[in-house]
């Protein structure tokens, strides 16, 4: 229950999840509304926005139970709280990514006609919502998705796997969401699912759970060595990031690439310029924290490094796509442990809202032809990730 000790406002009271769900994932707090309804941006007050401000930059994920009915735009002015340089787009775009060559098209997605920065999200055949005649949304397969995906006995014995260890950003002329606000309206009722780690763990997760680390506990978990190497590093994406991986496969956790050369060659690709391909420190700073440096990698999309000698200044790159890649990869690895993982288990009406400039996620769970139905809304900023390390 909350306490007089716990962050609280006039409004709602910040809860640390419990330990058995915390874990040693530094992850997960409960805003507790006062009074039962949807949140109200309007009405937060100042003591309010800061309460909840520092909650994020602590907690990396936020949940508000029972925001069902709540106004879309509310979610874009919640976004505003970790923002003030956002701006008024959608991070993906104005409209939803619709060209076959962008891998983020596969999710058949949409936009909410009244609010067109949310995205509709999720899995199955809807009619009639919310004015759009006819909605198929496509959950992520294993079958597709994984360089080894998951067996048939594997899926009998109700396993499922981590997608893409990610943060939500473009990599491309628009600079990514400091939040996500993902609003669950309709949230699978199936058998819980497991994930298998290669050292034989097991970690049982509601099907369809959204997973999260903290980038601050992969940070903590490298030699001083790995980490000096981190803060001084810079992440150079590919261009068009997520047209060149189309046809590569994932390794069987979600870090990464499983092998070089199923990239599309640059002729390929949508035009693109290097001036409006981003490169980002690989250890970001959390404005709330800035003495916790948060390991933050796309592994996916990177395309090479350049390393800076804190003593000669002299700049090293890395630009050998596998060394490139094993180098994320093995940073990152320490972290994908069920002790660091902070799986989300959706009850419907959640309001989900995660630090994306802290935390890495991925989509876990194989849905079938079950329906699900989320809002997902990432405003563009105007301002870059900044290094932990200046
Ligand atoms: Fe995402």
């Amino acid at each position: 229950m909350p306490s007089a000790t716990l962050p609280t406002s006039s409004l709602f009271t910040i809860v640390p999840l419990a330990p058995e769900l915390r874990k040693d994932t530094l992850i997960g707090a409960e805003v507790v509304l006062n009074k039962r309804g949807p949140i109200v941006p309007s009405t937060l007050l100042p003591d309010d926005i800061s309460v909840l401000r520092q909650a994020l930059y602590d907690n990396s994920v936020l949940v508000i139970r029972k925001q069902q009915g709540i106004d879309p735009h509310a979610l874009e002015q919640l976004a505003a709280i970790w923002d003030e340089n956002l701006i008024n787009v959608h991070s993906a775009g104005k409209e939803q990514v619709l060209d076959p060559r962008n891998i983020l098209s596969r999710n058949n997605g949409a936009r909410l006609p009244r609010a067109q920065n949310v995205q509709i999200i999720g899995n199955g055949e809807f009619k009639g919502y919310e004015g759009i005649d006819y909605l198929n949304l496509r959950h992520i397969d294993s079958a597709d998705f994984h360089a080894e995906p998951l067996t048939k006995e594997a899926l009998e014995d109700g396993e499922t796997r981590f997608y893409r260890w990610h943060q939500d950003a473009p990599l491309y002329e628009s600079l990514p969401g400091k939040v996500t606000l993902i609003h669950g309206l309709v949230v699978p009722k199936l058998p819980d699912q497991k994930i298998r780690f290669d050292n034989g763990e097991v970690m049982e997760v509601q099907a369809g759970s959204t997973a999260f680390i903290s980038g601050a506990r992969a940070f903590q978990l490298l030699t001083p060595e790995e980490q000096e190497f981190a803060l001084n590093t810079t992440v150079q994406y590919a261009p068009r990031a997520y047209e060149w991986i189309r046809d590569c496969k994932a390794t069987s956790d979600g870090l990464g690439i499983a092998k070089v050369g199923d990239e599309k060659p640059n002729d390929e690709l949508p035009p693109w310029t290097w001036d409006k391909v981003q490169a980002f420190p690989m250890a970001w700073k959390n404005p709330g924290r800035p003495e916790q440096p948060h390991l933050q990698i796309l592994g996916c999309c990177v395309h090479s490094l350049r390393t800076k000698d804190p003593v000669t200044g002299k700049v090293t790159v890395i630009d050998d796509l596998a060394e490139t890649r094993r180098i994320c990869y093995n940073l990152q690895k320490k972290a994908v442990k069920p002790q660091h993982i902070y799986a989300h288990r959706w009850e419907d009406g959640d309001l989900v809202i995660f630090h994306n400039y802290g935390a890495w996620h991925s989509i876990t769970g194989q849905l079938g032809s079950t329906q699900r139905l989320m809002w997902q809304v990432s405003m563009r900023s105007a301002k870059e990730p900044e290094p932990a390390r200046a």
